[in-house]
């Protein structure tokens, strides 16, 4: 998730204050690396590197770039760690193109050989510069340049919004967007294209919404839509934003928390885009070694819970998970150079995840990493890494990125599941296939089902406690609950695996005393309907979140949160877990409290 502002302004006018001043607005969504690129006549001046803006802006002063066209760029690295030339604008062989782009490109590595068989020359490690390059070679055999990038564009597969400007055409930008978000601008004979309305708000209101598979041009005389297939002209009118520049950022949520939840639905789908080849490397490690461990702290944790029960499942691969802080006194005395460490962190700078993988290198330990942050600490420790590309994440409570982490730790065993061979194929594609249904199940849950957990958390809000329990893979989810509501409530939350509450948790029981079942309909159903009986016999509130249509647990429980289809039991947890986040959210803004910036937390915890 990159931050992209684009402008066409009149003659005599500098783009790159505007732009600059844009780009601030645009941060939290990615603030790794700040590009601009400005046209001025024939001249295409470019200014970028790795940093955040006031630290690039104080190296190479951005207000100070001629012309009257422009575009910025804000990065979240998905391709090529932060670094100048990774940055965006990318080039083409000769400094006349120049592309900005936020997404992922699928196919950009068979691109790239194509064209440098033909003498294109490519200096970063991104995905992106196949765009300036492809379209110039279009140019070069003949076409336009706007038809060069519609046939550019029709040749990507994966994710983007692209924002081109040439010294071929100087007052001209051209755009393009699949699946990631460009808005344009209206202003007065000056028009705009942003990833969000927040980087034009301040300048205009009327804003021209884009569709998928759209692509526009943007020069003194106005905007052109149209559609990127087949060119054909798309006319709309430009609608009034009445959002202030703050909720904009949350894109008309109330808190980024609950944006971010929502955005859960692109969240997965960019996660499990990474390319296989990282996923065999990761696979190859880990069936040669002679031991695994599997380390983070909190959520990071859960997820590495999630990921130990698939490896197992998938490929027989037994994966130790410890909770990093512990990882010295537990585990320590086992590590070797046969010993592989998977380690699991969003921000990839949580110290007590980093301590466990620097202890484990001085003895000798592969290292292998789950993160969200390109850059991070963790990534520069890991031997392979694997981003999770869930994008920047504001709310201290993790939600997006933990469903990433989980769609991409279900893939790392899917991919050893195929290189042990020891589990029928046909179960691994079953998982692969159910992990690429959950976006599309999780907006319908999100269209259908949040005033009923809207209901719950009103009902509960003067709970003194309440209880999560699960089975099997959905003990994970049970803990990840807890922790959602413990951080965002401050009321003492409890969790379990519900076999285990039998054994002591139940003393606690009273009547009205809030349960929670995750309760999906896999080889745990009938046992969990035994605990449910048995929380139900003492008196308790049940709240169960299950699959659509499950009439018996539906007849046992007080209130459901239903699941509207079916998925494989191993990757129940990207989406059972959503309710529970939601319950977590409504009960903290019931409660008064901030969801986005809890009371004693921080986003990355740095210290021991
Ligand atoms: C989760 O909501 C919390 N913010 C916290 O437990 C977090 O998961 C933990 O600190 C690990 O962070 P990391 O993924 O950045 O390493």
């Amino acid at each position: 998730m990159c931050g992209i502002f684009g402008c066409v302004l009149h003659d005599g006018k500098q783009a790159a204050p505007l732009i600059h001043s844009a780009l601030k607005r645009l941060e939290y969504r990615g603030y790794d690396s700040i590009g601009q690129v400005t046209v001025d006549g024939k001249t295409l001046f470019v200014k970028k590197d790795r940093g955040r803006l006031e630290e690039v802006d104080a190296k190479y002063n951005l207000d100070d770039m001629a012309g009257p066209t422009g575009v910025g760029h804000t990065r979240w690295a998905t391709h090529g760690r932060p670094a100048q030339e990774n940055s965006h604008p990318h080039t083409d062989c000769n400094s006349t193109i120049a592309v900005v782009h936020n997404g992922i490109i699928e196919n950009y590595l068979e691109i790239k050989r194509e064209l440098e068989g033909k003498g294109h020359r490519f200096l970063s490690r991104t995905d992106t510069e196949v765009v300036p390059h492809l379209v110039e070679q279009y140019v070069r055999d003949g076409m336009s340049l706007e038809d060069a990038f519609r046939k550019t564009v029709n040749r990507l597969e994966g994710a983007y919004s692209l924002v081109l400007t040439s010294t071929e055409r100087p007052k001209t930008i051209i755009c393009a967007r699949q699946e990631s978000p460009l808005v344009l601008g209206v202003g007065d004979g000056e028009y705009y294209c942003a990833s969000d309305i927040s980087a034009f708000l301040p300048i205009t209101k009327k804003a021209l919404f884009m569709d998928e598979g759209e692509m526009a041009v943007l020069d003194p005389k106005g905007i052109r839509i149209m559609k990127s297939r087949n060119g054909q002209v798309v006319r709309r009118d430009p609608v009034t934003i009445t959002w202030d520049p703050e909720s904009a950022k949350k894109q008309g949520f109330k808190h980024f928390m609950l944006k971010e939840v929502h955005e859960q639905v692109q969240s997965i789908k960019d996660s499990i885009r990474t390319l296989p080849i990282y996923y065999d490397l990761f696979a190859s490690k880990i069936v040669d070694a002679e031991r695994v461990f599997i380390v983070g702290c909190g959520t990071a944790y859960h997820a590495g819970l999630v990921a130990s029960q698939a490896l197992a499942k998938l490929a027989q691969i037994d994966a130790r998970v410890i909770v990093a802080s512990e990882f010295a006194e537990e585990a320590l005395d086992l590590v070797n150079d046969e010993t592989v460490v998977l380690a699991v962190s969003q921000s990839g700078e949580t110290m007590d995840t980093l301590n466990a993988v620097r202890d484990a290198m001085s003895r000798g330990a592969s290292i292998l990493s789950v993160t969200n942050v390109m850059g991070s600490t963790l990534m520069r420790l890991s031997d392979v890494y694997i981003g999770q590309n869930s994008g920047p994440e504001i709310g201290v409570a993790a939600t997006k990125t933990f469903t990433s982490q989980v769609a991409v730790l279900l893939r790392i065993a899917a991919a050893v599941g195929r290189r042990t061979g020891k589990v029928p194929v046909s179960r691994i594609t079953e998982v692969e296939k159910g992990l690429h249904e959950t976006p599309d199940i999780i907006q319908d849950l999100l269209n259908t089902k949040v005033e009923v957990v809207q209901r719950i958390a009103e009902s509960v809000n003067n709970a003194k406690s309440i209880c999560f329990l699960g089975r099997g893979i959905n003990v994970p989810t049970a803990l990840e609950g807890r922790l959602k509501l413990l951080e965002l409530s401050y009321i003492p939350v409890i969790a379990y695996p519900a076999g285990e509450s039998k054994h002591g948790f139940i003393s606690l029981i009273e009547e009205g005393f809030p349960v929670v079942f995750i309760a999906p309909m896999d080889e745990t159903h009938k046992r969990i309907i035994g605990n449910i009986m048995e929380m139900k016999a003492r008196g308790a509130r049940i709240i169960s979140v299950i699959q659509e249509g499950d009439r018996e647990i539906r007849e046992l429980s007080d209130d459901v949160i239903e699941i509207p289809r079916s998925l494989p039991s191993l990757v129940t947890p990207i989406v059972y877990v959503v309710p529970l986040q939601l319950l977590a959210y409504y009960l903290s803004v019931g409660k008064g409290h901030d969801p986005d910036y809890p009371r004693n937390l921080a986003k990355s915890v740095t210290v021991e």
